[in-house]
């Protein structure tokens, strides 16, 4: 789908890149650039930088990058037209529609409606002589009506068509229908039927405040053939590795955490506590996007998950993916009661509010798993208690956290509180051993180094990317400096997308237009990076003669590269004749 250019350029003029990346992250100025906390990977100290002149950003510790356009789509996780949409919106500009373009977007919007409609009609159903059991269900396990009220929540009658019936009325088509996954195809004759039949309904609403899917349980526990809770299948509109369930409530609490569970249920039961910052992940593991998309509105998680193993494994998992998001994560071990949802109904909230309180960092719940493992009372057990718990607080980048666990260990282990500290000690040192080995390995590979991160994009000829990785920024940084260099040629650089990017540049020179990576398009979010991590990392001052270098080596490289393929083709045919020759 192609924008006009003009267009392009004004919609990045009126999304200064400053001020879309200063939405998520908090920027401070140093020198030319913005610098913030990455919002793509967990970092403590901001390596993540914004050009405003440039009008790109780039990231120095994951190397993501790229322009306005680039960085809507990566935080918001749309495609290329919908961040244009995106932009266009906030910028309040028309866009101009391509036709596919418009009828992909339209179907988004019919999607979204349509399942407006359906959590509407599943609400009133709920009221409906056909929903007296769903509303008894919800009311037996303790929801007051404003809770069915703020969620949304609804019954699917026990009927194969009562939705579909319901939607084709209010004018979706069958393909609209099919494409929203709340029906089914039945395989004999291609008739639709619902989807979610007798079901207590939960709609899934994302961030915007769009109804995007729905998980459905059934009432009766005995039928063990039905699975307990039916979610939406993924559809245009509704990824569940993407999405958090109530999300869109807990993003407002102003409480400073979020609390993470597993269910449904759970997530509503905390809400109607009072604990109005939770969030469920959608039927599966949490995922890192989940995690990336809960670190855009908090620094600091509470996990809790069901006290049974499975839970215990699912926290487990969780932590890292939490911490690569760069968020703080604490654990909440339950007990008393199988989830949260239970014990809440079962204690209420102030004892809810005091096991809250004393739930433990990710040290204290790991240190605790280790304990748990070993009989301290076999001494063979007791050595490897001490090691493996060594070596986690050896992670530990504070000395006085390092004592403190130390100490609490030697104590459970009925030690010196000195062989403890030597213990750790010594973790720490072969730890940081093996990471200095690989980070020599890393530093002894320099082309490694310089290699774009994308495999795809490899260079092919160093001498000459570099020559031409050069180039680029000097051009960037002065666009004047092509009266310098008109020998060049895209078609002479070795890397192709360097190539593309060079002359859509020159391009854009030749028209009077703005020279920027801003202005380029068709570029591969991948190539946008690297673009904007050259422009980034060379920032040296404008070299004329230095240029003309770079241009001259980007020559000769390409003159040996015809002459070698030259040189190969006489080759070929000498071999081919001979070989001919001594044919008899
Ligand atoms: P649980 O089985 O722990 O249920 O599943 P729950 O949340 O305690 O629900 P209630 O209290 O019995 O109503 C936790 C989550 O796992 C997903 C759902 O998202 C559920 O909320 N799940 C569970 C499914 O997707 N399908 C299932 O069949 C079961
Ligand atoms: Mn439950």
């Amino acid at each position: 789908m192609a924008f006009p250019p003009a267009f392009l350029d004004e919609l990045t003029a009126r999304n200064p890149i400053e001020d879309v990346v200063g939405q998520y992250v908090n920027l401070k100025r140093s020198g030319s650039n913005l610098f913030g906390l990455c919002p793509f990977h967990g970092e403590k100290t901001p390596s993540f930088s914004v050009a405003p002149d440039k009008g790109i950003y780039y990231c120095f510790g994951c190397h993501k990058g790229g322009n306005v356009i680039n960085f809507e789509m990566e935080i918001e996780g749309l495609s290329y037209p919908d961040a244009v949409r995106a932009l266009a919106k906030r910028a309040g500009m028309e866009v101009p529609e391509d036709e596919q373009y418009q009828s992909r977007y339209h179907q988004q919007e019919r999607l979204w409606a349509l399942h407006k409609e359906a959590a509407r009609f599943y609400h009133s159903q709920l009221y409906a002589p056909v929903g007296a059991n769903a509303l008894q269900y919800a009311a037996g396990r303790g929801m007051p009506k404003s809770i069915l009220t703020k969620f949304g929540i609804g019954y699917a009658p026990d009927s194969w068509t009562a939705l579909v019936d319901w939607l084709r009325t209010k004018g979706y088509t069958d393909q609209e229908l099919r494409d929203s996954g709340l029906v089914t195809v039945s395989r004999k004759n291609g008739n639709l039927f619902d989807r979610f039949r007798d079901r207590l309904m939960f709609p899934i609403i994302d961030v915007r405040g769009n109804v995007i899917g729905f998980g459905g349980r059934i009432m009766n526990n005995q039928d063990k053939s039905a699975a307990k809770y039916l979610n939406s299948p993924e559809t245009l509109i509704f990824n569940k590795r993407k999405n958090l369930f109530a999300l869109n409530l807990a993003k407002k609490s102003k409480l400073g955490y979020m609390i993470l569970v597993e269910g449904y249920m759970d997530a509503i039961a905390l809400h109607q506590f009072g604990f109005d910052c939770a969030v469920a992940s959608l039927g599966t593991a949490l995922t890192e996007d989940g995690a990336n998309l809960l670190a855009r509105y908090t620094e600091q998680v509470v996990l809790i998950y069901d006290g049974d193993e499975a839970g215990q494994n699912a926290t487990k998992r969780a932590i890292p993916i939490l911490e690569k998001a760069g968020l703080q994560v604490k654990v909440l071990q339950m007990r008393d009661a199988k989830d949260p949802d239970e014990y809440l109904k079962k204690f209420g909230a102030d004892r809810f509010k005091l096991l809250l309180e004393e739930s433990s960092n990710r040290v204290e719940y790991q240190l605790n798993a280790i304990l748990k493992k070993y009989d301290l009372r076999d001494d063979d057990q007791k050595v490897k208690y001490l090691q493996e718990s060594a070596e986690l607080i050896s992670t530990l980048v504070s000395s006085v956290q390092r004592e403190v666990y130390g100490n609490r260990v030697a104590e459970k282990a009925g030690i010196a509180e000195d062989a403890m500290k030597q213990e750790i000690s010594r973790a720490y040192r072969r730890r940081t051993y093996q990471e200095k080995k690989k980070q020599e390995k890393i530093d002894l590979s320099p082309v490694r180094n310089l290699q774009p991160i994308d495999k795809k994009l490899r260079y092919d000829n160093m001498k000459s990317a570099r020559a031409e990785e050069m180039v680029l920024s000097q051009i960037l940084k002065e666009p004047a400096l092509f009266e310098e260099i008109p020998e060049l040629k895209p078609e002479m650089f070795s890397s192709e997308f360097m190539g593309r990017a060079f002359s859509q540049l020159l391009g854009r020179y030749r028209q009077g237009l703005e020279v920027s990576l801003s202005g380029l398009t068709d570029f591969t979010p991948e190539e946008m990076a690297c673009l904007a991590g050259i422009t980034q990392r060379l920032t040296g001052p404008v070299n004329h003669e230095g240029l003309s270098d770079c241009s001259r080596t980007i020559r000769e490289e390409y003159q040996k590269s015809q002459t070698k393929t030259l040189e190969d083709i006489m080759l070929y045919r000498e071999k081919m004749q001979k070989s001919k020759g001594t044919k008899p």
